[in-house]
């Protein structure tokens, strides 16, 4: 090979890299802004936000699942207890705040007895949800008796 030879090999040889390092970085670079939060959150977070205006507490009760465990009228299950007649022991302040955090009611005597009935079942904390939705929840079943 002569020197020239040598030369527009290596510059061939360079082109090519480069050419796939673009490749490779246009195509990661493209991809995210369409797969990332950005474009698939605000969608996902504005469903949420029409079915929290159009669906009703007892929906939602539904929709949480609270009946996997409550059972389908609410009457218990011998995973969890019956949701009647729960304004004896809650507002609505304090039945959103048992929602948001359950935990913090453990030491109360009924929910030892709980406990002892529903072992290894715990009440999931739903501070995660839209304080509005649980509000309806609460209206729902602040009315059941
Ligand atoms: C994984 C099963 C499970 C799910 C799902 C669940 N719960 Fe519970 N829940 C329990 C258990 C078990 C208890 C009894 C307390 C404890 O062990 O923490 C309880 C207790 C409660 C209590 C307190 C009852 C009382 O006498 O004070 C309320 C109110 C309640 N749940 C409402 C709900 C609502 C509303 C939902 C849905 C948003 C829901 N639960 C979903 C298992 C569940």
């Amino acid at each position: 090979m002569t020197k020239t030879q040598i030369w527009s090999a290596a510059f061939l040889g360079i082109f090519v890299i480069l050419f796939f390092l673009q490749k490779f970085a246009g195509t990661e670079y493209g991809s995210s802004p369409s797969m990332g939060m950005g474009a698939a959150m605000p969608q996902k977070q504005s469903t949420e936000t029409m079915a929290s205006s159009d669906a009703s507490g007892e929906v939602l009760v539904k929709q949480f699942n609270c009946t996997t465990c409550h059972g389908v009228d609410l009457q218990g299950t011998n995973m969890a207890p019956a949701l009647v007649g729960l304004k004896s022991y809650y507002d609505r302040d304090k039945l959103i705040n048992y929602l948001r955090n359950p935990n913090a009611y453990l030491e109360q005597d009924r929910f030892k007895e709980y406990k002892d009935k529903f072992k290894n079942i715990v009440m999931p904390a739903y501070g995660n949800k839209d304080v509005k939705e649980l509000g309806k929840i609460t209206d729902y079943l602040l009315g059941l008796n």
